[in-house]
């Protein structure tokens, strides 16, 4: 089932649309589909998917998600608990000074039953890993630690989509890894997820990666075709992963891998295949 559905979206930030921030952009997700969405800075990634929760309105085009209609105004309430969002800094999306009032405060909102509540905070920071922080104060929690609670505010109104906007970018290595971990298994457990990244290699196990420059969709399908073309990665002015850039490289010194490798073990699967061949 298509649970993202758009066609022909342009928007402008400028009342009279002389520079438009997406011009005629498609797409479609699937239910479940893990989406990462490539694109250099201003090529309207941010745009796009503030879109999918009416957190922009929808100017030109048409766009369903989960079943709604974005530019029917009664549904925007349903529409944003379906369509969850964490974004890039976390320090600007607590409400309230300890962690389990921040997660039940969205709740509240909701109109969720006041004695459902302890429970579903309690299963949201179990989601995350983070059983034992309810009594923090999020100011007092690592990078990592900040973003694992945003997201479990987003994850306790139980969203069926759940967007992270460049939510790693802030986070060291550990940081990162520990928000893929939980991305992956939200996406094992049913969860269509969409994340917007500028790192290459948190592409390479996605679903569909989709590729954005200057406000439109330059390309969309699977990592290895999206990562592994050299011109329109180029023409996107994305980085190669780092597997792909040294195929590449081997090939203009002369030696030929036989296949593009993704990932660090292919590449080095690849090198071991070619010993063995000579
Ligand atoms: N609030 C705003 N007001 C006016 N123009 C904006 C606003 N937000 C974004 N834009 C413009 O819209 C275009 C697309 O921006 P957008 O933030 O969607 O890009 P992005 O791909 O998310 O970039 P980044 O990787 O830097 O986050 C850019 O030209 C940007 O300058
Ligand atoms: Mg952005």
């Amino acid at each position: 089932m298509v649970l993202v559905e758009g066609k022909n979206i342009s928007f402008s930030y400028d009342f009279d649309d002389s520079s438009f921030a997406l011009q005629g952009v498609d797409i479609a997700i699937e239910q479940g589909e893990f989406v990462v969405i490539l694109g250099c800075n201003g090529s309207g990634k941010s745009t796009l998917v503030k879109h999918f929760n009416a957190l922009l309105r929808l100017q030109h085009g048409e766009l369903r998600v989960a079943q709604i209609d974005v530019k029917n105004e009664e549904e925007i309430w349903l529409l944003r608990r379906l369509c969850g969002m964490v974004f890039q800094n976390p320090d600007n999306q607590f409400v309230s000074s300890v962690v389990e009032e921040d997660i039940a405060f969205g709740l509240e909102n909701y109109e969720t039953p006041r004695r459902e509540i302890p429970e579903r905070v309690q299963s949201a920071l179990a989601l995350v890993e983070m059983g034992g922080y309810e009594k923090r104060a999020p100011n007092t929690l690592s990078g990592g630690q900040k973003q694992r609670v945003a997201l479990a505010g987003v994850l306790a109104l139980e969203p069926e989509i759940i967007i992270f906007d460049e939510a790693t970018a802030m986070l060291d290595p550990g940081g990162r890894q520990e928000v893929a971990k939980i991305m992956r298994k939200l996406h094992r457990a049913g969860k269509t997820i969409i994340a917007i990244t500028h790192y290459v290699e948190e592409a390479v196990a996605a679903d569909k990666v989709i590729l954005m420059a200057q406000g439109r969709v330059l390309a969309s399908g699977s990592p290895k075709a999206i990562l592994t073309d050299l011109d329109l990665m180029k023409e996107a002015g994305m980085l190669l992963p780092l597997p792909v850039r040294l195929y590449y490289d081997l090939r203009q010194a002369g030696v030929h891998l036989n296949h593009c490798p993704l990932t660090d073990e292919e590449l080095v699967e690849e090198i071991c295949q070619l010993r063995s061949k000579s």
